[in-house]
Order: C-alpha cells, then sequence, then structure tokens
C-alpha cells in the first residue's frame, strides 16, 4: 500500500479540524438558528448539545479515523466490512453541505467586493434582498444570478487549488485562516457591544427561556447546529484524523477544537445580537422581530450594520469579509476533501481524478442556488440536511460503534496514545446517551413537521427534500457495494 499522507507538522492536525469546524456555521449559521429558535431559547440546548452529542462523537471519529486509517467509508469497512456503507452515507451528507456552502461563500465574496464602497448603505437589510433578487417562493426560479455565479466559479476555483496541493499543503494554509477571524469578532463584538441598544438585544440572546425549553424544535435545530459547526457525521474528522501520525494525542485535540468552536460561535453571536439590538433601537422595532425577519441572510444584514459605525469602515469590511471567506474556505475544502478521501481510498484514484468527480457535481447542483428561488431551495435543504440527514447519520454512527464495534475498542485506541484519559462515561454516551437523544428529536420532530410543513413553504417543495434525506442511505448503499480496489483492504497497521 501507498504510504498514507500525514500532516506536516504537529500542530497541523488541531488547525485543520478548527479550520474545518470554524467556518460559516459560526458566523452565518449560528445567529440565525439563535434567532429562529427564540433567542436565549437557543443556548441551553446548545450547550446540552455539545456535551451529548458534539465531544462523544468527535472522540469517536477521530478514534475511527486514526485507529482503521482510512477516509469513512474505508475506515468503517476495515473495522467491519457490513459497515462500509454508514461511511459513505455521511460522504452523501456532506456532499449535499457541499453543493450550498459553496453558494454562501460567493455570497461573502460579493461582500468584500461591496465593502470597498459600504455599497450596502443605511438599509443593509433592503440591501440583501435586493442583491440576491431573491423571486416569491421556491416554484420561480428565475436566472442565475451573475454577480453571484461569478462568485461561485472563483470559490470552486480556490477550494481546488488548496485540494490539489494535498495534506501537506492544508496544514500550512489553516493557521493563518484559523486563527485571523477570531480577533477581528472580537472588535466587531466590542463594537457592537458599546451600540446603543445592544444591551437589549444581548438580553434577547443572553436571558434564557425556560418556557421555550418545551420546544422540541429548539432541540432539534441545536443538534443539528452542533453537528453543522463541528463538521460532525460527514467523515470530515475520520478523514482528518487518518493523516495523523501513529502516536499523536487525540483526546486533548477533541476538547481544544469543540470548545474553540463553540466560543467563537459564541462570539459571532455577541456581534451580531448586541448590533441587532441597534438595528431594532434605531427602527423603534422590537428585538426579536429585527432577529426574526433576517431569516438565513441575517448576518450578511448585520455585519454591515457594525461595519458601518467603525472608524475605517470600508478598509474594516473588506478585512472582514477577507477573513469570512478564508474561513468558509477551509470548510469547504475540509468537506470536499472528506469525499475526495473516500473516492481515492476505495478506488486507489489519484488525488487529481478524485477530485474531479466530487467537485464537477457539486458545483454543477449548486447552480441550483445561484438562481433567484435560491435562497428559498437553500433554506429547505440546509434544514432538511441538518435536521435530519446529519442526525440520522450521527445515530447510525453510535449504533455502529456502540452496539457492533464496541465502544471500548476506540476508547482504548485513544487512551493508548493521550495524556487526557477518556472514562467509561464515553460507552454510556455512544451506547445509550447519544442514540436516545436523538431518536427522541427525530421522532418528535418528524411528527411535528408532517403537522406543520416547514417555513410556510408548499409541500411539494418540501417533498424534494425529504427525499433528499431518503436517497442518502439509498446512495450509500450502493457505494458500498461497488468494488472495492484490493489496496483498500489491506491494512498497514504501522507507518510513518
Ligand atoms: N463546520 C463548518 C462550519 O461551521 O461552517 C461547516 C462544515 C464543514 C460542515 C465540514 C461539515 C463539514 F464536514
Amino acid at each position: 500500500m501507498k504510504k498514507r499522507e500525514n500532516w506536516s507538522w504537529r500542530g497541523a492536525f488541531v488547525f485543520a479540524v478548527l479550520g474545518s469546524a470554524v467556518g460559516l456555521g459560526n458566523a452565518w449559521r449560528f445567529p440565525y438558528m439563535v434567532a429562529q429558535n427564540g433567542g436565549g431559547a437557543f443556548l441551553i440546548p446548545y450547550i446540552f448539545a455539545l456535551l451529548t452529542a458534539g465531544i462523544p462523537l468527535m472522540m469517536l471519529e477521530f478514534g475511527i479515523g486514526h485507529k482503521f486509517l482510512g477516509a469513512p467509508p474505508i475506515a468503517y469497512r476495515r473495522a467491519n466490512k457490513k459497515l462500509e456503507m454508514v461511511g459513505w452515507w455521511g460522504n452523501a451528507a456532506s456532499f449535499v453541505i457541499i453543493t450550498y456552502y459553496g453558494v454562501v461563500l460567493a455570497w461573502a465574496i460579493n461582500y468584500l467586493v461591496h465593502a470597498l464602497t459600504l455599497a450596502w448603505g443605511d438599509d443593509t437589510t433592503g440591501f440583501f434582498l435586493n442583491f440576491l433578487r431573491v423571486s416569491e417562493g421556491p416554484h420561480i426560479l428565475g436566472g442565475l444570478n451573475v454577480p453571484v455565479l461569478i462568485a461561485f466559479v472563483i470559490g470552486w476555483i480556490m477550494v481546488i487549488a488548496i485540494i490539489r496541493s494535498g495534506v501537506t499543503g492544508l496544514g500550512k494554509v489553516v493557521v493563518f485562516t484559523a486563527i485571523a477571524p477570531v480577533i477581528l469578532l472580537i472588535i466587531l463584538s466590542i463594537r457592537g457591544i458599546t451600540l446603543e441598544g445592544a444591551l437589549a438585544g444581548l438580553d434577547y440572546y443572553l436571558s434564557p427561556n425556560f418556557a421555550a425549553l418545551a420546544d422540541l424544535t429548539v432541540w432539534r435545530d441545536a443538534y443539528s447546529q452542533v453537528f453543522f459547526s463541528l463538521s460532525l457525521g460527514m467523515g470530515v474528522l475520520i478523514a482528518y484524523a487518518s493523516y495523523l501520525p501513529r502516536d499523536a494525542e487525540l483526546s486533548n485535540n477533541v476538547f481544544i477544537a469543540s470548545l474553540a468552536d463553540a466560543g467563537i460561535a459564541f462570539l459571532a453571536g455577541l456581534a451580531i445580537f448586541s448590533t441587532v439590538g441597534y438595528m431594532a433601537a434605531q427602527q423603534g422595532a422590537a428585538v426579536a422581530d429585527v432577529a426574526g425577519s433576517g431569516g438565513i441572510g441575517l448576518a450578511f444584514m448585520v455585519f454591515p450594520q457594525v461595519i458601518n459605525l467603525l472608524p475605517g469602515a470600508a478598509a474594516f469590511g473588506v478585512i472582514f469579509f477577507l477573513l469570512l471567506i478564508t474561513l468558509a474556505i477551509d470548510s469547504q475544502f475540509s468537506l470536499v476533501e472528506g469525499c475526495v478521501g473516500a473516492v481515492m481510498d476505495k478506488w486507489n484514484l489519484s488525488r487529481g481524478t478524485a477530485l474531479a468527480i466530487v467537485s464537477l457535481p457539486g458545483f454543477l447542483i449548486g447552480l441550483v442556488f445561484v438562481t433567484n428561488g435560491g435562497l428559498h431551495w437553500l433554506d429547505i435543504v440546509d434544514k432538511f440536511v441538518n435536521g435530519y440527514g446529519l442526525i440520522v447519520v450521527g445515530l447510525v454512527e453510535c449504533i455502529a460503534i456502540g452496539w457492533i464495534i464496541g465502544p471500548q475498542k476506540i476508547r482504548d485506541h485513544v487512551n493508548g496514545l493521550s495524556e487526557i484519559k477518556v472514562g467509561k462515561w464515553f460507552d454510556f454516551c455512544v451506547k445509550y446517551l447519544t442514540p436516545a437523544a436523538l431518536i427522541f428529536i427525530l421522532v418528535f420532530n418528524l411528527i411535528i413537521d408532517i403537522k406543520e410543513p416547514y417555513g410556510g413553504y408548499p409541500q411539494w417543495a418540501l417533498n424534494v427534500g425529504w427525499a433528499m434525506v431518503i436517497l442518502l442511505p439509498i446512495v450509500a448503499f450502493i457505494f458500498s457495494k461497488l468494488k472495492t480496489a484490493k489496496e483498500a483492504d489491506e491494512f498497514v497497521e504501522e507507518q510513518s
């Protein structure tokens, strides 16, 4: 077997994991999830989900990738031949995310150009809707949005260029892309907090709303946000861990990555909601209304507001969107890399061929989201792939490891390498706690979603979302049955 590629230096892995985890999920998705779920209602379930699913599953994925040395399908296959499909299932879900993640990245690239002249003016909300020329509903696709299309192509070219350079290259890019954005978010938060009305915004964000905890959709959104934000269930972390040297520390990296990711999302929330408080005060509106009306464009409506209010606004805006782009790029390439790794390992293909197999369809399908109806479809697909697709994959992973492979095998492997030992709590989480929480959420949300169509979209459009969720395991099954290169079945224990 070929020698497996390795990270170029020790810190590269944790930076790469951070680079994958910290992305649009923190700065764009987290704030709108908070807003959609009524502000302070969200944080408690979020923290709960982080502890009960985020940390154990991250440990599990690092353990599998590192022990069985492969991108997800092959790693699972080596653990147990029947389980290869679990890996592909995650890859299939990540492929769906690839298609629309690049489009949000393209919005950010457009905003970088708009920042030069502060083109958004004072009405940043109107500007966003106008910029996307959003159609009335998912039934009207309209034409392609040319500025977004151009940026979409540029984004893909950048991602492909980075991936072509291989894992050694990744290690270098991520150091910059993971750290710099944090500094800017701190500046934005400080400016946001000192604005008039900010306190009302922070109150909305931070005061716990215990009554809302009874609403199960809040819990579903919290779990899916944790999956999305930590890059879990999609095989990315399995693939990354497989590139680690044989004597790597695993468990402390889990804690560093998961807590830093949550911290950065929290910071983005501070910047966003203090500014939302300011916007509400300016408009004489309620904070909840301003936050809730933003929908999935919230971050793009709010960040420009606070940027307007900084000295040297245009320069700051340019730097901010530049960093948002770098943040998004390393997440997008981790998604693509997870699938590329799977295709490479399964058929023993070259990196270039695998990259073409993944990115061409990823790009073409993504064009749907570049149309005028794209925002509606992005909303629907994002909701279904995260709310159902990922949660089901997480559940299947727990069953595979908890009940078939045995959590202890993974724990022993991790403990054999790490200073921080993982206790029996891990087995309990993987076997009982995490799956129970996920099943509970799935069942109740299924009932809620069937009763009341999400987002007021027509049923036929939501059916596309359901069809996609159902297709994921079917595609995964078919892929797992395709012939595997014989190299993939040779298992090398010692290397490096
Ligand atoms: N975690 C990334 C973010 O928060 O933006 C998005 C992401 C990357 C999701 C990689 C899934 C993944 F596998």
